[in-house]
């Protein structure tokens, strides 16, 4: 089948409004807008202002009256504990309207910010409807964050009330989530009033009388009295949700979701992009703290009458690298969608692919990868071994949905290895020089999508229009920065060079540096220190830590990095990842000051670099080489 890619996307540069206007049909709203695009609103333009709906409306209720209500509409499967539950559509809305039952007694309503702090079961997304359904506001904070990171999104969103559950579960361990929202609750300085804490039977936990309240028997109480939840309007330019992502500094940038847009991209997405129809089960192997869990975990499948599937467990080792095959065989997984990442860990144990061969996969059609540059050779291993198309694709928290694509339900273009895909349509990408002008096709440079981003996309930051114009909208007039280098070629396909700031990507997770070394830096015996991202076979990068000692500092260095690397761990998280630091006399930097981290980065990576022709003093780079490959890290001889 011809594509109709190119088509639709003129379709939509000839007249966005239109185009979004006639996107927004196969969506249920309680009142219509008075403008598809108001320029004059918010920060760079507002879309759908003046309609009113609901997103859980769209994600559950209309499906319940529309035909749906017995079909499965969530599948939670563990690898971990072997468990396997499923919820109708009919089944799912009754929990989501007794857990905002259990909100609204607890003084949630529209506007609230609600904390959901989560491991990978139902209750999550349960939680994060709830809050849809009275117009709060959720923000999901990602479970192997640390007590800091979460005491940190708590006063930036200071919620009402916060949903978590009493531990998450990792192949090699339980962890205990309680002790650490406790401890978020000690540190910060805008404490929630209720949580609401939901007991796993792997370890349950003690509840703060007053405060803590029992998920499961205050929502027991709220099904017995039939307590009935409609669904809050609220405009479709208020926020569904707030999510947090790693930024420049330690603090990281609340993102904000709207209603309105958000369903209408997201709906469009799954047939257009996607290629999957209702009724079809459709699994996000990610997680509900990340933007892909908040989009394909949840609401796009939902908002689209499919079968979501939500996994807990890793592709390998819950029990071995056939898990994925196994889970797509059990549920007639039609389209799957995860990190390449995943597909390294995968073909390093299982490089014949033999385990494929024994599951049944006839129901399997695509398979997605996001959230990291996918190397040709992932891709090309995962094309032979389980014989059908595999399509990476690139977006951002950001912007909700993917922007480069190749869209499948248009009819698939063909794939170019190393290349996520072509625009999607609303979004005009131009690759730039850093003096904002336009470079020749073909030639590398920052990626750059022109005002005004789609409806689904970041209307602004939370509570920070300044920091949103700074941070996206200040360097390329009339653009949103997304931060990533990159090089259209003659055909429009984008290829994802690297970030153009310090954040990192480590196993599809999303890092900063610079909240690395914040941490590092606290550390009394260090006086200066630099994080970078190296390369890394398994997980794409990995963060590499360099540190000063104070002067004077007699201890041992060994002892010193440990401490560090705990500490990193302690005050970010695990997900950082953090192993390595390497001590070292002093950082190479320039004559004004600036520290050379991408010649470090270069040096450990044994790629080609030039001496910069600023630096202070060159020999600073020998010293580094010498402690990198002391260590085994640097280049080799
Ligand atoms: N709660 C608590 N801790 C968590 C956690 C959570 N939700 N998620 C991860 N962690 C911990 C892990 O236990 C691990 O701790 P460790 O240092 O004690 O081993 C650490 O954080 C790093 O986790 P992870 O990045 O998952 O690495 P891993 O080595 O356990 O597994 C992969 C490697 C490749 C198998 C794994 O990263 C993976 O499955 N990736 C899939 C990609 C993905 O889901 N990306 C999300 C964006 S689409
Ligand atoms: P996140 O906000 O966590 O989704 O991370 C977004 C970043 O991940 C992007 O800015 C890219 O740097 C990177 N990324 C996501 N998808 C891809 C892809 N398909 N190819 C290359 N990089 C990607």
């Amino acid at each position: 089948m011809a594509s109709r890619y190119h088509e639709v996307y003129a379709e939509w540069k000839r007249d966005p409004e239109a185009f979004w206007a006639e996107a927004a049909n196969a969506i249920d709203w309680f009142t219509p807008w008075d403008k598809v695009f108001d320029a004059e609103a918010g920060v760079y333009g507002r879309w759908f202002s003046g309609a009113t709906c609901n997103t859980c409306h769209n994600a559950l209720d209309r499906h319940v009256a529309g035909g749906r209500a017995d079909q499965i509409a969530l599948i939670h499967d563990s690898a971990i504990t072997g468990a396997k539950q499923s919820f109708t559509y009919a089944e799912l809305q009754r929990e989501v309207v007794a857990l905002a039952a259990v909100l609204a007694r607890n003084g949630v309503t529209k506007g609230d910010r609600v904390i959901v702090y989560m491991p990978m079961i139902p209750q999550a997304a349960v939680a994060m409807l709830a809050c849809a359904r009275l117009g709060a506001i959720h923000s999901v904070v990602f479970g192997g964050f640390a007590a800091r990171e979460l005491a940190t999104r708590i006063d930036d969103a200071r919620p009402r009330l916060v949903v978590s559950a009493s531990c998450g579960l990792e192949p090699n361990r339980v962890v205990a989530y309680k002790p650490l929202l406790d401890e978020a609750i000690e540190l910060c300085a805008h404490p929630p009033q209720h949580c609401v804490i939901f007991q796993r039977e792997q370890l349950a936990c003690d509840l703060v009388p007053g405060r803590d309240i029992d998920y499961a028997e205050a929502v027991a109480r709220e099904k017995d009295d039939g307590t009935e939840v409609p669904c809050v309007p609220v405009a479709a330019t208020d926020p569904l949700y707030v999510l947090y992502t790693s930024g420049t500094t330690g603090q990281p940038k609340g993102v904000v979701r709207d209603n309105g847009g958000h369903m209408v991209m997201l709906k469009w997405t799954m047939d257009n992009e996607f290629g999957v129809k209702p009724g079809e089960v459709f699994w996000a192997a990610s997680d509900v703290g990340w933007v892909v869990g908040h989009s394909y975990i949840v609401y796009a499948p939902l908002l689209h009458g499919c079968t979501t599937v939500m996994f807990e467990g890793k592709p390998v080792g819950t029990p071995d690298a056939g898990t994925y095959w196994r889970v797509i065989a059990d549920h007639g997984v039609v389209a799957l969608f995860t990190a390449p990442t995943a597909f390294r860990a995968i073909k390093g144990q299982d490089p014949k692919g033999e385990f494929i061969g024994r599951y049944d996969l006839s129901a399997f059609r695509t398979l997605f990868l996001a959230g990291e540059r996918a190397d040709p050779e992932t891709i090309k291993w995962a094309e032979q071994r389980l014989g059908v198309p595999v399509i990476d694709h690139w977006w951002q928290t950001e912007t909700g949905a993917p922007i480069t694509h190749n869209p499948v339900g248009l009819g698939l273009l063909p794939v170019r290895h190393g290349s996520p895909g072509v625009a999607m349509p609303g979004y005009d990408i131009r690759v730039l020089d850093d003096a904002g002008h336009e470079v020749p096709t073909g030639t590398l440079g920052n990626v750059a999508l022109k005002l005004p981003l789609p409806p689904g996309c970041l209307p602004t930051l939370w509570e920070a229009d300044e920091r949103f114009r700074q941070s996206y909208l200040a360097e390329f007039p009339g653009y949103y920065k997304t931060a990533d280098a990159g090089i259209l070629d003659e055909d429009g396909y984008l290829f994802v060079m690297a970030r153009t700031d310090d954040i990192i990507n480590v196993a599809g997770h999303r890092l900063s540096t610079g909240a690395m070394e914040e941490v590092l830096a606290a550390h009394p015996d260090v006086a200066e220190c630099a994080v970078i991202g190296v390369a890394d076979a398994l997980k794409g990068q990995a963060p590499l830590g360099f540190v000063v000692l104070n002067a004077g500092v007699a201890r041992d260095t060994a002892a010193i990095e440990q401490e560090v690397v705990t500490l990193v761990r302690e005050k970010i998280g695990p997900v950082a990842a953090f192993k390595t630091v390497l001590t070292i006399k002093r950082l190479p930097k320039t004559r004004s000051g600036k520290v050379l981290r991408a010649t470090m980065q270069k040096i450990a990576d044994r790629q080609d670099w030039k001496m910069p022709a600023t630096i202070d003093d060159p020999a600073v780079l020998d010293e580094i080489d010498a402690v990198l490959k002391a260590r085994g890290i640097g280049r080799a001889e």
